[in-house]
């Protein structure tokens, strides 16, 4: 597996990935939208015999990294994909100078939930009712100064 900055070439195949992730209520990316984020944000992808099995966006603030999407696909969870993805966007964060990264997770993601805990990322508030069927989302930070 080689993690890699994702081109605006990856977007077709980012978009099939993510119709896999997450459903409706979640809010997935558009092709469109995956288009716009390669050419302006920040995306690394997971590779294994150069197909693309995970990715990490991140939207540029001006001090701040917002994680937008982090996924793995179905047959390749529990590898620490995951975690590799989040270590490099963590290390890219600092190498860049951002001052924190923040993050919005469903309340019952308890798997992503200890994921991100685990990087030290706490709850900073709950948004009630954020995503499509009424799940609350946590609003998780980690500060990089
Ligand atoms: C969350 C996700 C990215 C984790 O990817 P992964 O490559 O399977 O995760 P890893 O193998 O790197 O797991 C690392 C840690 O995450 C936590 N974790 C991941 N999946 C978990 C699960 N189903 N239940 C409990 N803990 C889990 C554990 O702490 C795990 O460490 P451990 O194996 O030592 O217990 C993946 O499950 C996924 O794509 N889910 C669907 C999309 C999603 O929910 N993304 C997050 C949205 S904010």
């Amino acid at each position: 597996m080689r993690i890699t900055q994702a081109k605006k070439e990856d977007a077709k195949e980012l978009f099939a990935l993510e119709q896999q992730l997450f459903s409706k209520e979640n809010f997935p990316l558009s092709l469109r939208m995956f288009r716009y984020h390669l050419g302006r944000n920040i995306c690394f992808v997971a590779k294994e015999d150069e197909k693309i099995v995970g990715y990490i966006l991140l939207l540029k603030r001006k001090r701040w990294l917002k994680l937008y999407s982090l996924g793995v696909a179905r047959e390749f969870r529990g590898k620490k994909i995951g975690v590799q993805l989040l270590e490099f966007a963590l290390h890219y964060a600092s190498a860049q100078s951002y001052e924190k990264v923040l993050l919005e997770v469903r309340r019952d993601n308890e798997g992503a939930i200890a994921l991100y805990e685990s990087f030290g990322f706490s709850v900073l508030q709950t948004s009630l009712g954020f995503y499509g069927d009424g799940c609350d989302a946590l609003i998780m930070q980690k500060k990089l100064v």
